[in-house]
């Protein structure tokens, strides 16, 4: 079984979650939920609710191996144990609020060995800046050392690898709510590229964006939204809203007065 995966180079690719149990045992309320390359989804509830728990059993692919119980399908099979452990293989790829680089060198050079060890050609490496650069306000430059990066600019450029060099048809985010980068546009830049983006938030933006968002409540899948029409409207104000405080924030930045 596990080999069928290995070798139907998981193209197209759905991710299922299987229901687990909640804190106190009783089961999920939502049993099953498939997700398709290009989808958005949400993960929402209060403080300790279980949302970066249901993360996590993405992320380590759980198989009733985890607190929760739940299980996780890839294209409605078991993940080969390859898909877990070479990196080259990996299917996941995690974006996180504490992103830093700690390695000692440049951009440009930690972009190239990224994309020559995804047997890819390493000039990527300059389309990866500019596709970070579109995403973050403070421009990164390929010569910069990876350590001298903000948080801002780490992440933009860790969304931009992960949409032009890494293969990683999911991409998991936990609360980037201060990431200093244009939030909606790598969500939207990721989905594009065809990927499965699972996010935790409660940004109404980045949630409204999602068509679908789990709803999390005492470690428990309780239900599943769907993102209808009215929301959708919503959305495209909250959308020119956010657009608008985003320039105020340019102007007051630039040390200019607001009109
Ligand atoms: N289904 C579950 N079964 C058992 N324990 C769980 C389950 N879901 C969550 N927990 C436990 O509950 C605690 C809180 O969960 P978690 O950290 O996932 O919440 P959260 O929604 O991410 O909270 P926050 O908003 O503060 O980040 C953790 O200790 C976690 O291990
Ligand atoms: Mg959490």
């Amino acid at each position: 079984m596990s080999q069928a995966i290995m070798e139907q180079n998981i193209k197209p690719l759905t991710l299922t979650i299987q229901g687990g149990v909640d804190k106190d045992g009783h089961p999920d309320a939502v049993s099953e939920i498939e997700i398709a390359r290009g989808e958005i989804i949400g993960i929402v509830g209060p403080t300790g609710s279980g949302k970066s728990t249901l993360i996590a059993d993405i992320e380590q692919f759980a198989f009733g191996d985890t607190p929760s119980g739940r299980r996780i399908l890839i294209n409605s099979l078991e993940p080969a144990g390859e898909l877990r452990s070479d990196p080259r293989k990996k299917l996941v790829a995690q974006l996180s609020q504490n992103m830093h680089f700690l390695a000692d060198m440049s951009v440009e050079e930690f972009l190239r060995m990224h994309a020559k060890s995804r047997g890819k050609d390493p000039g990527l490496a300059d389309k990866v800046v500019a596709l970070a650069n579109t995403l973050t306000g403070e421009p990164v430059n390929p010569a910069f050392q990876l350590t001298i990066l903000s948080g801002g600019q780490s992440r933009a450029l860790m969304v931009a690898d992960i949409a032009v060099i890494s293969d990683s048809p999911i991409v998991l985010i936990d609360e980037i709510e201060n990431a200093g980068i244009k939030k909606q546009e790598a969500l939207r830049l990721l989905s594009g590229e065809g990927k499965i983006v699972v996010v935790v938030t409660h940004d109404p933006m980045l949630a409204l964006m999602a068509s679908r968002r789990i709803v999390m409540k005492n470690g428990g899948m309780t239900k599943v939204i769907s993102t209808n029409e009215d929301e959708q409207r919503v959305f495209r104000d909250v959308e020119r809203l956010d657009g608008w405080l985003t320039s105020l924030r340019e102007t007051i930045r630039q040390g200019e007065v607001v009109a």
